[in-house]
């Protein structure tokens, strides 16, 4: 086994191979590297323009209320499955949300609740135009932040919303 670190979240994969994306937070494998030769996003200590820190404090609010609505979709899901694949979705829109309280050198928000629906047909269909939402935004913030460790952030951060959009794909019809 060897050692990979994931260069948006920090964490350390433990594996044979690197993962097609990180357990963690999502990020595709091109961010995954072997470890020492990863230097995370997170551990970069630069001063913030205030753009980027307002583009931090937006994307930990969304990514808050994605935690608490997934967490609510865990709760009501008709199956063992569709319950596990939202409370890790939880746990990676949990874990985009820690990334930006770690650059921006704040506390972590407490827990929120969130209202979801009953039937996993209609959460699907509100979780396909959350991380759309969330997913355009992120690709318009990686062009406003003005670091470079940020723009990398979100360029990230895009594409594993994308990833879930596909995962979502997968249980319509
Ligand atoms: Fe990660
Ligand atoms: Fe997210």
């Amino acid at each position: 086994m060897k050692t990979f670190i994931c260069e948006i979240c920090g964490d350390a994969y433990l594996g044979e191979d690197k993962p097609a994306s990180c357990p963690f937070c999502g990020a595709r494998s091109a961010f995954i590297k072997e470890g020492k030769e990863a230097n995370p996003v997170v551990n970069v200590k630069e001063n913030l323009s205030d753009i980027s820190k307002k583009n931090l404090h937006e994307t930990l609010e969304l990514e808050m209320q994605a935690n608490a609505i997934y967490t609510c979709m865990a709760g009501k899901a008709a199956t063992y499955e569709i319950s596990k694949m939202y409370k890790r979705l939880a746990k990676i829109e949990l874990e985009h949300a820690i990334i930006c309280t770690k650059l921006l050198g704040i506390e972590m928000l407490p827990a929120g609740s969130e209202l979801c629906s009953d039937a996993d047909a209609e959460n699907f269909q509100k979780t396909i135009e959350l991380e759309n939402h969330a997913s355009s935004l992120y690709s318009e913030f990686a062009k406003t932040s003005t670091e470079k460790h940020i723009k990398i952030l979100f360029t990230a951060l895009n594409q594993a919303e994308m990833d879930h959009i596909d995962l979502i794909k997968n249980y319509l019809n």
